[in-house]
């Protein structure tokens, strides 16, 4: 298999390990997903560097690929389409005067399009992170036209595969309450490819197990903590600052503070907890801030790659809640600490 190229802050690397994922895709592309799998997990975890290996895997496996990503650095990156494609998108373009307002439709379209112009084709339409683009009010509305196109396809076509990413916790809720998507939840990186990207980066590093405590195999952290020359402190301003947690802390109500408190030691107190109105609010306000994930069944079915271990109170993973990352867990906790009461 050919891996993609990625990134680590600013070296560039191969894309690594997430062997399970790979596999996976393979099964999907052997069999198509027939319905839309929507891939949620934490910020910077992956689910990028996931869609793009899967694009390479599935045009591998003779798949037409449409690949959106609205929120790509360049333009150019927006829109991207095995060569099969070109005539197709160029017929597609000519329908849509400002196409970068309109992408996901576009990609609808073209998927559409090329199920007409092509004998039976087999086609792969891959979407990151459109649900920050598109707005979470529009998920909903986005996951049916995917499945629309499966159901109700504009003419014959093998086998179809689509997968759509997003860091939204919102999202699940939204799109997770239909029964036209499958979730699955992809987590940080197992320790062995962690490690196996964190001995590509030059220069003096802190012992592996120190950075494996801190990101939870997260590798934006690891990126991020690169950058910032190991110093962790610099890490968690920049988390403090993002999501506001200053001002998450001060408006918190005296209920919800000791229900966060005691989340910081072991997250699984929110599930606990759940029939407090407290705890329910305050676990809506963690999730859509993208400071805690909902965690279930670690059966395999359910996930990208390998779930995280059962419990692992040293990174804040709980049986039913986790921190995204270490990292996040103690710029919660310091922030707490600061705006005490
Ligand atoms: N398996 C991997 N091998 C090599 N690099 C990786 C791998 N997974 C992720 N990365 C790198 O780690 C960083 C974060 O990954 P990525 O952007 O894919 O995460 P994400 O889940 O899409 O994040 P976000 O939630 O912000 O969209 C990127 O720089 C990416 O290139
Ligand atoms: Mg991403």
């Amino acid at each position: 298999m050919r891996r993609v190229r990625a990134r680590i802050a600013d070296l560039e690397v191969e894309f690594t390990d997430r062997e399970v994922a790979v596999r996976q895709v393979e099964e999907l592309a052997e069999r198509g997903t027939w319905v839309v799998h929507v891939i949620y997990g934490p910020e910077g975890c992956g689910k990028t560097a996931f869609l793009r290996q899967s694009s390479a895997i599935l045009e591998d496996h003779g798949y037409h690929v449409v690949y959106v990503d609205p929120l790509a650095e360049r333009l150019g990156e927006v829109l991207q389409y095995t060569s099969s494609l070109r005539g197709v998108v160029k017929d597609v373009l000519k329908l849509f005067p400002e196409p970068y307002s309109r992408i996901v439709d576009v990609a609808i379209n073209v998927a559409g399009k090329a199920m007409r112009s092509l004998s039976r084709p087999k086609i792969a339409v891959l979407m990151d992170d459109i649900f920050q683009a598109v707005g979470v009010d529009k998920a909903e509305q986005y996951v049916k036209a995917l499945l629309n196109l499966i159901e109700w396809p504009p003419a014959d076509y093998d086998k179809i595969v689509v997968l759509v990413a997003s860091s939204e916790g919102v999202t699940r809720e939204r799109v997770g309450r239909h029964r036209w998507a499958t979730f699955r939840i992809m987590w940080n990186m197992p320790r062995g490819g962690f490690a196996q990207l964190y001995g590509l980066l030059p220069g003096e590093r802190p012992p592996i197990d120190e950075v494996w405590r801190w990101t939870g195999g997260n590798p934006k952290a690891l990126g991020e903590l690169y950058v910032a020359g190991w110093r962790v402190e610099d890490v968690l301003n920049g988390i403090v600052r993002a999501k506001g947690l200053r001002s998450l802390a001060a408006s918190l109500t005296a209920g919800e503070e000791g229900v966060l408190r005691e989340a910081v030691e072991d997250p699984d107190t929110i599930f606990r907890r759940l029939r407090e109105p407290e705890a329910r609010s305050l676990e809506k306000k963690l999730v859509e801030l993208n400071l805690i994930v909902e965690i279930w069944d670690r059966d395999g079915h359910g996930w990208i790659d390998v779930p995280p271990p059962e419990r692992d109170p040293e990174l804040g993973i709980g049986r039913y809640y986790a921190w995204q990352t270490p990292l996040h867990r103690e710029a919660v906790r310091r922030t707490l600490g600061a705006v005490g009461r």
